[in-house]
């Protein structure tokens, strides 16, 4: 047989007997047959290459380098799969390191806040109701009974666009679409975004609102109170005082600004309440005769209250934000920090 046949039949009979490996001691005894150190056959197939005549010395040594090659990628491979892996592994898996959490999202504090609003006025009967954010002026305005001369129709404060509509600079022209499409008795909450022409640590020319309205027989403004604070209550914690202060809206008369005790100082006094130990959260009030009767509603059988407050304002006091304008700028470090 010449040298290069035998090379090819020893190829073929290695695989057959790697074949039928299954276990480390059948493993470790193809390795020492085939490339022990002293007996290993393909170590003698290289000592024999200086037997091989000339004219076939380089088609073997290329065959026999095969060989090793081949067999000792073969026993490589087979070692990894008889259980040598799980070794392997345990070398480069520290268990004692921690964990790579997975990444997770979270909540804009935004929508947290409107979230737990929802939450609470559900539990009080009351559904969401939405509205546009490009108005007319007389949902924003007329229908909420401002005069045509009203410093809000001013361009200082609202955004026109060139056919005389505007972004609604409030969510109260909510109410004006539900009271005329729907009769009473009407609970709703409006949240959503609303503009005005400001800009500075307090101010976003777009803002986020909420606004409650509830009109029926016999409500009166004992209704609005005990509404107003079991909500600021359970918003901000039942220990939280509320004080009405008397105020002025079109839409609403009577009308009250509500304050809520400091949630920095607690009532103490601070530089945030400016040493009063109160901060202003909404405005509120009687839904005035004049809208009711403008949406179609009779002042004389119906009463209603309705309430507007500003969620950027309830996040911001809710987590410590100082500038409006970091809920807005999408820097994914915000979320981190709020994360719960
Ligand atoms: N719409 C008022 C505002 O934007 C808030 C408000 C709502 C006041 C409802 C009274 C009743 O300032």
């Amino acid at each position: 047989m010449s040298p290069l046949t035998e090379l090819a039949e020893l190829a073929e009979q290695f695989e057959t007997e790697a074949a039928e490996i299954t276990d480390q001691a059948a493993w470790e005894a193809l390795r020492v047959r085939w490339i022990g150190r002293k007996r290993g056959i393909v170590r003698e197939r290289l000592a024999a290459f200086k037997d091989v005549p000339p004219e076939q010395k380089r088609d073997y040594g290329q065959a026999v380098n095969q060989l090793k090659q081949r067999v000792e990628a073969r026993l490589t491979e087979l070692e990894a799969s008889l259980g040598a892996a799980p070794v392997a592994a345990a070398a480069i898996l520290d268990v004692t390191l921690p964990g790579r959490r997975p990444q997770l999202g979270s909540i804009h504090p935004v929508s947290r806040v409107a979230a737990e609003i929802v939450d609470i006025f559900n539990g009080l009967g009351y559904s969401v109701a939405e509205g546009p954010e490009v108005e007319s002026d007389y949902y924003n305005f007329e229908a909420l009974n401002f005069p045509p001369d009203h410093p809000a129709r001013d361009t200082q404060d609202t955004f026109f666009l060139n056919d005389g509509r505007v972004l609604r600079t409030h969510t109260s022209p909510v109410q004006i679409r539900t009271m005329k499409s729907r009769k009473p008795p009407i609970r709703i909450l409006c949240l959503g975004k609303t503009f005005r022409n400001d800009n500075d640590l307090r101010h976003s020319p777009m803002f986020h609102q909420v606004e409650g309205l509830a009109v029926a027989e016999g409500i009166t403004f004992g209704h609005l109170k005990g509404t107003l604070e079991a909500f600021l209550k359970r918003l901000f914690g039942p220990e939280t005082g509320v004080r009405l202060r008397p105020s002025y809206f079109p839409f609403t008369e009577p009308s009250a600004e509500v304050d809520i005790t400091c949630t920095f100082c607690r009532g103490d006094g601070c530089q945030v309440c400016s040493q009063t130990g109160w901060m202003e959260i909404l405005g509120s009030g009687m839904v005035d005769p004049r809208v009711l009767e403008e949406c179609g509603i009779d002042p004389d059988r119906y009463s209603g209250f309705a309430f507007g407050l500003g969620l950027d304002r309830v996040a911001m006091n809710r987590y410590g934000i100082p500038n409006i304008r970091v809920l807005f700028d999408n820097d994914e470090r915000l979320l981190r920090q709020v994360k719960r």
